[in-house]
């Protein structure tokens, strides 16, 4: 309630950005009908080849249909190099840039033809996951049920009931990343002002850090809704790949309170599901394409009915389910304990573990 006024604010200013870049991009539209109206219409297989030959120089601005008007919206909204065209849809770089589609095939054609995207080796992939990260929980038992801790390259989710200790689990890998490597970034979307820079100076002493020093490499994004939630995901790649930020962590603190908040009744839910769906990949892109462990929270909902087995359900439905890497229940067990319990995950079984929460962080029972 009382982020009301605020959210008010914050959405007239989404909107009015929103109507700026349509403003622009309508312009940009115009100019490029003026100088090139063959464009779209002359587009061969063979136009895919890149003029520039020496891969390393080769930047967005040869891919074919880029004039600089159109390299700069591009990079303005975050496809800086020839991988981040590579991997997008069409349709992303159409919202992107307000190219046609036509144009946007050919460039995402081009970007992967000048590209190494072929098949790799298993052995390849064996020494890619070498390059893989594990955060510390804190708790011996929890490191163990995921494989020695958070990895990086890959989303985690923990989802369970209120109090369970998912905001806790996000402040201890906060501080666990720059335990790992003391200029580790760490990057905080919070969706429900639970971010408490008070506890990371507490857990920072515990661990033997300089408090100030960990909260300088702490970016806390505070995120109004579900729009701003995305935005302030795909803005964590100019922190790697404008700044430079060695980003270590990020956390997405609650994923899905927002989404399930602003979409209300059943005829909302493909479209919610569909924004969601775009929101996971971001993430993904994050952590396959620069190494990042992301750790997102979910809650749960008491399932309908119809259902038998375990009472609760996470929000979210498949497309959360499918695009987290590590799954993780949470849920409060016997004398003030947490239980985590490992629902998905790639190379580990399932399995349980307890813990405490604690004023020093995660705790082994
Ligand atoms: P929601 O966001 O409400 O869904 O819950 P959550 O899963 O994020 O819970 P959160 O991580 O906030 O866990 C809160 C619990 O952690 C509290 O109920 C306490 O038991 C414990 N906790 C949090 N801070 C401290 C602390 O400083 N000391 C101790 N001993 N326990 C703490
Ligand atoms: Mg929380």
């Amino acid at each position: 309630m009382k982020n009301e006024k605020n959210d008010e604010i914050i959405e007239q200013e989404l909107e009015l950005q929103e109507e700026q870049t349509q403003e622009e991009i309508t312009q940009e539209k115009e100019t490029q009908e003026e100088t090139t109206p063959e464009e779209e219409t002359t587009i061969n297989e063979e136009d895919v080849e890149i003029k520039n030959p020496e891969k390393e120089k080769v930047g967005i601005i040869d891919l074919p249909g880029v004039g600089a008007a159109t390299a700069e919206k591009l990079e303005s909204v975050g496809y800086r190099d020839l991988m981040s065209v590579a991997v997008a849809t069409p349709a992303e770089l159409v919202d992107a840039s307000g190219m046609s589609a036509a144009v946007a095939k050919r460039m995402i054609a081009a970007a992967r033809a000048s590209l190494d995207m072929d098949f790799k080796s298993g052995d390849e992939v064996l020494k890619i996951r070498e390059t893989v990260e594990k955060i510390s929980t804190g708790s011996d038992s929890f490191n163990e049920l995921v494989g020695g801790g958070f990895e990086t390259g890959a989303i985690t989710e923990c989802f369970g009931e209120f109090g369970s200790g998912k905001t806790q689990i996000g402040h201890i890998l906060a501080i666990n990343a720059q335990k790992l490597d003391e200029n580790a970034v760490v990057v905080y979307i919070d969706t429900e002002n639970t971010f408490r820079p008070e506890r990371i100076q507490q857990l920072a002493e515990g661990a033997g850090l300089d408090p100030t020093k960990v909260l300088k490499n702490i970016k806390v994004a505070r995120a109004y809704n579900s729009d701003h939630q995305m935005l302030m995901a795909e803005k964590v790649e100019e922190l790697v790949t404008k700044q430079n930020l060695p980003v270590k962590v990020v956390v997405v603190d609650s994923l899905t309170a927002h989404f399930r908040a602003e979409f209300i009744g059943r005829g909302t839910l493909a479209e919610r599901q569909q924004k969601l769906n775009r929101h996971m990949h971001v993430l993904l892109k994050l952590a396959d394409l620069h190494n990042i462990c992301v750790y997102v929270t979910n809650q749960v909902m008491a399932k309908p009915d119809m259902f038998f087995g375990d009472p609760t359900q996470a929000i979210g439905g498949h497309v959360v389910a499918h695009a987290s890497t590590f799954r993780i229940y949470l849920r409060k067990g016997k004398k003030g304990s947490r239980v985590a319990k490992l629902i998905d995950a790639p190379n580990m079984p399932d399995g349980e573990c307890n813990f405490y929460v604690e004023t020093g962080g995660l705790k082994d029972v």
